[in-house]
């Protein structure tokens, strides 16, 4: 399966298929038949996939630069690590990045290529579901800054996205549960059809049934380039949907100061305080409202280390990128599958949702 995310000059191809991995090398020099090519990974993945890098590593005449595993070293200093690296490894301006990793391999050698030279390509072959359906897609780079989160980065598009869903065969169970939460938000924003989808596909995707994970990760894609394609650099206000949740999640999660709790399973409660938010203030039907309450059966709460100080916890979303003007910017459901932004919702509704969902 292939499809074009399309962003004029900077539109790129996303390939998806199981198994597709041992092919990068021919879809590589198709693309880049000039190019010289250096692969970013980390020591994990390089240790599970030694047999594949070796492979890929003369097929390409590729570099490897192994980072140290782990959201710690999303840093300027690793991003420092591998320019030094690509420097010393003479590689030049019409060289490709191939970023081999979940989203902190993929934000932090997408923010070295977009630095490098002024910028080289990157191609992102995403290895947790969190980075399949979310974060290899629509140009996000990063590092994080000791104040805060991906504070310093740049749009740079991909060249090639390359999905293969055999990598998850070695993921940890707790981090596939985390990005399978980024794909059941899909479901609250990606229309109608997208809703439907995964309430009835759910519990096979759940399980890791190859060809309809591979369906629903597809169809989550399909979602977030539509919305990127409209709203590329995030000024149109469209790009915020994909957002779902996210100012409950990144408050749950600086409130356990971003360790005990993953980022998928605090955009799991999320999803849950804006859809509790937007039934009280009055936003969705009875129909509605019963259909969202099913979606929440469908999988087990994460577990949270301990209830959070509901007062505690709102005053830190407000360090939310969507906070304008000093009020709270939330994504809440309207009917099933739609998502508007709004910024006037009372403090005393936010409040009583978080207690409802998390108190
Ligand atoms: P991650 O990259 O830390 O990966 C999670 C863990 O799984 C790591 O220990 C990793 O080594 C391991 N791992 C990865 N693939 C594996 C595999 N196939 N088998 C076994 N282990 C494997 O975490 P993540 O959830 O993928 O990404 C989170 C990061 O993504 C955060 O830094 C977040 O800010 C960023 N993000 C970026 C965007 C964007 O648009 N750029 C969107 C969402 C999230
Ligand atoms: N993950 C949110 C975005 O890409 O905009």
């Amino acid at each position: 399966m292939e499809f074009t995310v399309n962003l004029g000059k900077r539109s790129y191809p996303i390939l998806l298929e199981n198994g597709s991995a041992e092919k990068l090398p021919d879809e590589l020099k198709k693309l880049f038949p000039k190019s010289r090519f250096a692969l970013v990974t980390n020591t994990t993945i390089a240790g599970l996939y030694r047999e594949l890098i070796a492979g890929w590593k003369p097929a390409l005449d590729a570099v490897v630069y192994e980072m140290p595993d782990g959201e710690e070293y999303k840093t300027i200093g690793t991003w420092n690590g591998i320019l030094d690296f690509l420097l010393a490894s003479k590689l030049e301006r019409s060289s490709i990045v191939i970023a081999l990793g979940g989203g902190v391999v993929g934000d932090v050698a997408g923010f070295a290529a977009a630095t490098f030279l002024r910028g080289v390509g990157v191609v992102q072959v995403p290895t947790t579901l969190l980075a399949m359906v979310d974060s290899s897609v629509g140009g996000k780079t990063a590092v994080d800054h000791p104040l805060g989160k991906n504070l310093i980065g740049a749009f740079h598009q991909p060249k090639m996205v390359l999905v293969d869903n055999a990598f998850l065969a070695t993921l940890p169970q707790r981090e596939f549960m985390s990005g399978y939460a980024e794909l059941f938000k899909y479901a609250f924003i990606g229309g109608r059809e997208m809703f439907d989808f995964v309430r009835s596909n759910h519990a096979l995707m759940e399980k890791k049934d190859p060809a309809v994970l591979l369906a629903g990760i597809s169809r989550s894609i399909a979602v977030k380039a539509g919305v990127v394609e409209q709203d590329e650099h995030e000024t149109g206000g469209l790009r915020a949907l994909l957002n779902f949740g996210h100012t409950f999640a990144h408050a749950l999660e600086r409130y356990f100061d971003f360790k005990e709790v993953l980022h998928g399973e605090a955009v799991w409660w999320g999803m849950h305080c804006a859809i509790s938010c937007a039934a009280l203030n009055g936003m969705l039907t009875d129909e509605t409202a019963e259909l969202y309450g099913g979606m929440r059966k469908l999988m087990p709460d994460p577990r949270l280390p301990e209830r959070p100080a509901v007062r505690r916890l709102y005053d830190m979303m407000f360090t939310d990128k969507k906070v304008t003007g000093g009020a709270l910017r939330l994504v809440l459901p309207t009917e099933p599958g739609t998502a508007v932004v709004r910024g006037d919702v009372p403090a005393e509704t936010v409040l009583a949702s978080i207690e409802e969902v998390l108190g």
